[in-house]
């Protein structure tokens, strides 16, 4: 088990990398417990969750919602939960999200912990303390930035999780390579058949370097002014192939990189054996490297990104593999890229 800290202005959150889920009740001594999970996290594990409040959600976006949220905080006043409770989120990135958003704003904020229970939340959702809701069709519009007392990311339990979902989750993890850590790219092409077949004591080394990595950015930048931005490599491109076709975002932060880096490699940051390598790695992890779509509205739903500023757009490009870089680019000239790709 390896235990790594995430240390803010205010706040000091462990996260426990390889330790069971079956342990944490020594995590919240004393307090009344409220377990938010969803029915497929429920099905595979629900046996072996501790005594007290338990709340099941339907799986999917949909249940992330404010309405979701309206109906759990009159079970909770129904319970009486109190502020000496504690809100225990057992599952993906949309049971954390929901649960650490509910745990910040049920009476001004309850103290709350995560068993992360996806790759994706284990390396990236549950770490960093953004939580918060969908409204209406806009993804994570209505928020906090608060962290956990703890996060659980027991590697055992991706050993249910569907194929695809684990697959996906390697793309955060290759992001994690490609902006910050070149030893965990390196790692990731080395021992890609024992990652992918979930080799216990692998994964737990992968799991922790990027915790790690997103702590330390998290600590320098909580409130994503700086830094922290850099996470968002490929996700621009993503976010507008996810608007437009609705792909799954694994599939589309993949595609999303590979553009970025060749958007890299055309201004000259890196060559073009890098767009290779990194190409290759992300299809090692049985992920899409091509958009299978028209590039038709791309241009038009980027154009809308937050990291739109006036005649640019701040994108995240790589320096070199270890290393990510945000460049402003000018919007014509993104156009034409876009043109181009067509
Ligand atoms: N807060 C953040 O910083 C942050 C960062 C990235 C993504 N997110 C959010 O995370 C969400 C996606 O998270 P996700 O990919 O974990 O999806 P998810 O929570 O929907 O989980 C994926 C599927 O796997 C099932 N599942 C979960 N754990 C399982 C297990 N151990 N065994 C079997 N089935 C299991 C779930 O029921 C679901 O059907 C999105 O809403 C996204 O916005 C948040
Ligand atoms: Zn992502």
């Amino acid at each position: 088990m390896k235990e790594i800290c995430l240390n803010t202005r205010d706040s000091f959150c462990r996260i426990l990398v390889g330790e069971s889920f079956k342990n944490v009740g020594e995590y919240h001594p004393g307090k009344k417990l409220v377990i938010i999970t969803d029915e497929n996290v429920y099905r595979h594990y629900g046996a072996f969750l501790p005594e007290g409040l338990l709340i099941t959600i339907k799986p999917g976006e949909s249940s992330k919602t404010l309405s979701i949220a309206s109906d759990i905080y009159g079970q909770l006043i129904t319970n009486e939960i109190d502020r000496n409770s504690f809100i225990l989120g057992v599952g993906g990135g949309i049971v954390c999200d929901l649960a650490g958003y509910i745990a910040s704003t049920y009476l001004r904020g309850l103290s709350f912990g995560f068993v992360s229970t996806t790759l994706l939340s284990q390396v990236d959702a549950s770490i960093g303390g953004k939580n918060g809701v969908n409204y209406e069709g806009y993804k994570n519009m209505v928020g906090v930035i608060r962290q956990p007392e703890f996060v659980i990311c027991d590697p055992e339990m991706l050993t249910t999780l569907p194929r695809e979902e684990y697959h996906m989750g390697f793309a955060e993890v290759i992001k994690y390579g490609a902006i910050v850590n070149k030893e965990l790219f390196d790692l990731l092409e080395k021992d890609h058949k024992k990652a992918l077949d979930g080799e216990e004591k692998t994964l737990e080394e992968i799991i922790s370097i990027c915790v790690e990595a997103k702590c330390r950015i998290v600590e320098t930048d909580e409130k994503e002014s700086g830094e922290r931005k850099k996470l968002n490599f490929g996700h621009t491109f993503a976010h507008a192939f996810e608007k437009i076709t609705g792909i799954p975002h694994g599939e589309a932060v993949s595609i999303g990189m590979v553009l970025a880096a060749g958007i890299s490699a055309k201004l000259g940051l890196i060559g073009s054996q890098d767009v290779y390598r990194l190409r290759d790695l992300i299809e090692k992890y049985h992920l899409p490297v091509t958009y299978p779509h028209a590039f038709d509205d791309v241009f038009e739903v980027m154009k809308r990104d937050k990291k739109r500023d006036g005649d640019s757009i701040g994108l995240i490009l790589l320096d070199k593999i270890g290393e990510a870089v945000i460049h402003d680019i000018d919007l014509d000239m993104l156009k034409n890229w876009i043109d181009d790709m067509r």
